[in-house]
């Protein structure tokens, strides 16, 4: 990308008209609109520059791996060097900054640059605005008094997330950016096997398809618009034995009442793939998806999810792939193929917990 150097007010003129330079499609045009409309950022919300050391001991610290952190130290952006990169990256630092630890604050647009159709730059920008956005994560979990190590376990999306991408494209970027925010405006925490994010229910972008009114104001708190609630996410390979998932759900009721306390009572959620009843047809029972999905109470509510199992199980993209060419190495990967090669589709299931009493 061509360095300009241009006042600010024009660089974000500049780049409204053009914001295609970052990538094609209305989803970037979007961003860099959503970007320029937050204006300047306050003084106490502007990140600090990103220098070389500072940013490896970081990187390292978040457990982002060596041969990505060179990538991302290489790409640094700065106020001259690269105006367009830096001119997001401080409105992105800005929005999320200003929403720490509100989950219902919407999340606006964020493209992944995922992929080597996209230069390195691009992929490394959700690093870098990750890393000018730390601090403030660091200061709000201080301020909170969240034990280090939970913070540093809930960081850890990132690296968790650069891992992916780098499996799946053998190069660095990041894997589904958005989600990555959640860890970076404190939203989410992970405890031992699980992540868990808190949010309103009908409010917050990742509310989950849910029962329909009547029959929430019926199940009574908890169960309504506006209560407070709790989503379930299985993070990539972590293991979902039953000991380690009964070990993660008593230590979040613990953690949840000790620092987010509500005065209602909160449910625990999960969307996902995983809570598919359709799993057990090809899974053994003892199997740890199944033992999961055994926890959960479902609503009716589900909507197709064959992009979702396809994404989660071969890490492939769109819902109709060429399926003589996915791997068939596991029970999983041969029922997914088998299930949709007879014309059925699987579902999103969202199920519902009470956390243990502890
Ligand atoms: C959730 C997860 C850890 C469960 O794995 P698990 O503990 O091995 O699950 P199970 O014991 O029930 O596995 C049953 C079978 O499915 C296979 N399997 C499970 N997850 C698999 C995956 N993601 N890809 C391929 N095969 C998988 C297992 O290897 C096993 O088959 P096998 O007996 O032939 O070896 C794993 O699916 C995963 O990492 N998923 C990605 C994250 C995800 O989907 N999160 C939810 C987002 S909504």
């Amino acid at each position: 990308m061509s360095v300009s150097p241009l006042e600010p007010d024009s660089l974000t003129a500049e780049l409204v008209s053009d914001g295609l330079r970052f990538g094609a499609g209305g989803f970037v045009r979007r961003w860099v609109e959503e970007l320029a409309s937050l204006g300047e950022p306050p003084p106490d919300l502007r990140p600090a520059p990103l220098e070389p050391d500072d940013a490896a001991a970081l990187l390292d610290r978040l457990g982002v791996a060596e041969v990505d952190a060179l990538d991302v130290i290489a790409t640094l952006p700065s106020a001259d060097r690269t105006p367009e990169w830096w001119w997001c990256l401080e409105r992105e630092v800005y929005r999320l900054a200003s929403t720490m630890g509100d989950p219902d604050a919407p999340r606006g647009s964020w493209p992944s640059f995922e992929g080597d159709a996209h230069s390195v730059d691009r992929r490394c920008h959700f690093v870098h605005v990750a890393l000018a956005t730390v601090p403030f994560t660091l200061d709000y979990y201080a301020k909170l008094g969240v034990p280090g190590e939970v913070v540093m376990a809930s960081l850890a999306d990132l690296a968790r997330h650069m891992a992916i991408h780098r499996r799946v494209y053998g190069s660095t970027g990041v894997d589904a950016a958005w989600w990555v925010t959640l860890c970076l405006r404190g939203e989410i925490q992970d405890l031992g096997c699980l992540q868990y994010n808190r949010f309103t229910l009908g409010v917050g972008d990742e509310s989950p398809a849910w029962f329909d009114d009547a029959v929430a104001e019926r199940l009574g708190p908890g169960f309504r618009t506006g209560d407070p609630c709790l989503g379930i996410h299985i993070p990539d390979q972590t293991p979902l034995e039953p000991e380690q998932v009964e070990a993660s759900l008593v230590a979040a009721a613990s953690h949840f009442r000790q620092y987010f306390p509500t005065a209602t009572r909160r449910v625990a959620t999960c969307m996902s793939w995983l809570l598919d009843g359709q799993l057990a047809e090809y899974l053994p029972a003892q199997s740890n998806i199944v033992r999961f999905q055994q926890r959960f109470e479902l609503i009716p509510a589900s909507h197709e999810g064959d992009g979702s199992l396809l994404q989660f199980v071969f890490r492939v993209t769109g819902d109709k792939p060429d399926l003589d060419a996915l791997p068939q190495n596991t029970t999983l990967e041969r029922a997914a193929v088998a299930h949709m090669r007879s014309g059925r589709h699987w579902r999103v299931r969202t199920g519902w917990l009470d956390l243990p009493e502890g």
